[in-house]
């Protein structure tokens, strides 16, 4: 069983969103392509307060897409559990949170922060934050849809020369949005440079709804600098997580205050993939599962002895059963070539 019992060196108290805590105040970035189900399963098992689903565009859900209810399929394990909308239309947010509340969701996160250009001409993410006036239109609309909390996930404004997100962070607040997630960069940054943790520290500065601080964390020193640089309540992780759910069991002790956990052998390592294997199967089909294999298998190799030759090899297997014997042969094979070098 995992503990929260408080530490005195504890980093962060948590919080209270609506009826759930979240604590350890901690959260899994939304990903497109990789938060599904089957990864968010694998992420809980490290013990952190808060997972949110890949982001949904309302228009998607207005018109009904089977993939998109297979996004929103949710784990009556992974609560409390938010679902992320996208859109810039009033309407069809009312009406995609709406949904999102039917399927389960604890808390409807809207995102206006998502950089991709497709996204953006349709001024929704990230686009959104130039247009001040509509996001508290698609605020107020989406708040007064749903009886859950309704959290906002945002970057810290569209260029250097228009960053806005104080301005932002009060408008959701008044807007009735109860908790606000800052990633440190501005669209125009893309993912490049650095998050810029002082200007998360904006955000909090501007509001008293709780302040998730998210961008560049890869390990608990981050986290800790993080919160030191920002003053913020909680941490999202993202790209740390692909190929190395673990690190979330690292930044979860840092906030607790506690020591950092053991690094998994790849032995270890090959228990959790398996599981993860196992669930891509059962929530995609074997053929989606294999494609999304090639993505994921890779990742949680890196940095292991032979690694690139595994990959290499690796992206050639065509069969699910394949892919499977090949990756446990490594990781278990691992295991024997340190101890031959040790
Ligand atoms: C492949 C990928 C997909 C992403 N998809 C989403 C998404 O669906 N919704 C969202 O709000 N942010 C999305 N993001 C942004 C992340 O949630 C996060 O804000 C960003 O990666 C910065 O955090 P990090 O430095 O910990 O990765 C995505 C990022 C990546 C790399």
């Amino acid at each position: 069983m995992l503990s929260t019992a408080p530490s005195p060196s504890r980093l962060l108290p948590g919080f209270t969103l609506g009826r759930h805590r979240i604590d350890p105040p901690l959260v899994l970035a939304p990903m497109a392509g990789i938060t599904d189900l089957p990864f968010r399963r694998v992420c809980r098992r490290f013990g952190i307060g808060l997972v949110v689903t890949e982001m949904i565009a309302s228009r998607a859900i207005e018109q009904g897409r089977g993939r998109t209810e297979r996004m929103a399929e949710l784990d009556r394990e992974e609560r409390p559990i938010s679902v992320q909308i996208a859109g810039s239309d009033p309407t069809y947010m009312q009406e995609a949170a709406q949904w999102a509340v039917a399927r389960g969701a604890d808390f409807v996160d809207i995102n206006m922060g998502c950089p991709v250009k497709k996204i953006c001409k349709q001024v929704a993410g990230s686009a959104m934050l130039r247009d001040e006036r509509l996001v508290a239109r698609v605020l107020e609309a989406t708040v007064a849809a749903v009886a859950v909390p309704v959290t906002l996930k945002i970057r810290t404004g569209w260029d250097e020369a228009s960053k806005n997100v104080g301005r932002i962070a009060r408008i959701a607040e008044e807007c009735g949005v109860q908790l606000l997630t800052v990633h440190g960069r501005t669209r125009s940054q893309m993912f490049n440079g650095h998050a810029n943790w002082e200007d998360i520290g904006l955000a909090k500065q501007a509001v008293s709804i709780p302040v998730i601080g998210n961008g560049d964390i890869v390990d608990g020193d981050s986290a800790r600098r993080m919160v030191a640089a920002s003053g913020c309540d909680g941490v999202m992780v993202g790209r740390a997580v692909q190929g190395n759910p673990w690190v979330l069991g690292e930044v979860r002790a840092a906030l607790l205050g506690e020591p950092a956990p053991a690094r998994p052998s790849p032995a270890e390592r090959w228990l959790v993939i398996r599981e993860h294997m196992r669930h891509l199967a059962e929530h995609h089909g074997i053929r989606t599962a294999s494609q999304l294999a090639r993505k994921h298998i890779p990742w949680y190799t890196k940095g292991l002895p032979g690694s690139s030759e595994f990959r290499n090899a690796f992206q050639r297997l065509q069969e699910w059963q394949a892919q499977l014997d090949a990756a446990e042969a490594f990781f278990l094979g691992c295991d024997d070539r340190f101890a031959d070098a040790a």
